[in-house]
């Protein structure tokens, strides 16, 4: 195997620093796990604004999981909570928060050309030990990788949401990214108390690349009319057991984001019928019914 870096001390890196670019739904959420594993933890964004409004979500959160695991000691749970806060630090300059880093991981806007122009300037910055990672749900960690000159120390970790629930993380190897940089992510995951998968960087990785056509496969079997969504939505729930049918999870997720997800693959493969376009999908986002969020998708709501 070739290797980028030659120093043996960058080898099998044990991330105890972590910076997380994006406040967000993801990041926040990620933010709360690797604090409350121990991890210090700085939580950068654009604004202090954004910032606090981070940190509220996470303290609410933690509130959360202390009710169900402090039960009968409130005192206890307290302490946790305020432990847990100590170990995020927050900032608007990346810059500088990345100097001390083992890892990066980013959680910004799905948009290729602002992930790469971040991770290029980070590049310049970092340790030459500091692993980067995108939390990335549809771009190639490649494309994302590109502009640095750490693609051996590279990696996807795709995290669910609510990520302080959900036990997976998908970790993402490219074909540049070295055997210790794979370990490390794979670690780091299982010391958040997450089950870590191994995948290749293709489209979706493993979960997206079989849910998000399903959610389209269902979409378009009601626009042949061989079944109504209701009826579809039944049949999945009791059939296979979903909690949810097809068309009321596309209404959660938010129908733009499905779209943008099959759309993007879509111009990297354009002739797989796995990811062909619907029409009713597409005038759905077009007219701004978005799903649950707008109050209206495939369904309406209150
Ligand atoms: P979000 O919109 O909730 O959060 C994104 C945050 O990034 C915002 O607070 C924004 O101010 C900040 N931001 C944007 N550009 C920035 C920059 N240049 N520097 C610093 N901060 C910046 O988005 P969400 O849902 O948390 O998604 C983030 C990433 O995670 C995306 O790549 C998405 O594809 C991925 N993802 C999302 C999942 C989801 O269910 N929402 C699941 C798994 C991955």
């Amino acid at each position: 195997i070739r290797r980028g870096f030659s120093s043996s001390a960058v080898r099998n890196v044990v991330i105890k620093q972590v910076t997380i670019i994006g406040g967000g739904q993801m990041g926040a959420g990620i933010a709360q796990v690797a604090a409350s594993t121990g991890h210090s933890v700085t939580l950068v964004d654009t604004s202090d604004d954004i910032l606090k409004k981070s940190i509220k979500t996470i303290e609410g959160s933690l509130k959360r999981v202390v009710k169900k695991k402090f039960a009968d000691k409130p005192e206890a749970g307290e302490e946790f909570i305020q432990k847990v806060l100590k170990n995020v630090s927050t900032s608007t300059d990346a810059g500088s928060a990345v100097k001390s880093s083992d890892l990066v991981l980013e959680a910004i806007v799905e948009n290729l050309k602002i992930k790469q122009d971040l991770f290029s300037r980070l590049d310049k910055l970092a340790p030459a030990h500091t692993i980067f990672a995108s939390n990335t749900s549809s771009l190639p960690i490649s494309d994302i990788s590109s502009t640095t000159n750490r693609l051996d120390r590279f990696g996807g970790l795709h995290f669910f949401n609510p990520v302080p629930m959900m036990k997976l993380v998908e970790v993402i190897g490219t074909s540049s990214t070295s055997q210790e940089t794979f370990d490390s992510l794979l670690n780091f995951s299982k010391v958040l108390g997450k089950t870590p998968v191994s995948c290749k960087d293709t489209p979706g990785f493993i979960v997206n690349r079989l849910f998000v056509p399903y959610l389209y496969e269902a979409v378009r079997l009601y626009e042949r009319g061989h079944g109504s969504k209701e009826d579809i939505d039944i049949a999945m729930k009791l059939g296979v057991g979903y909690p949810m049918g097809p068309f009321e999870l596309s209404d959660y997720i938010g129908l733009d984001t499905i779209k943008f997800i099959m759309d993007g693959w879509r111009e990297m493969d354009p002739d797989n019928t796995l990811f062909a376009p619907s029409e009713l999908m597409d005038k759905l986002v077009a007219e701004g019914k978005l799903g649950k969020k707008t109050g209206e998708g495939f369904y309406k709501y209150k």
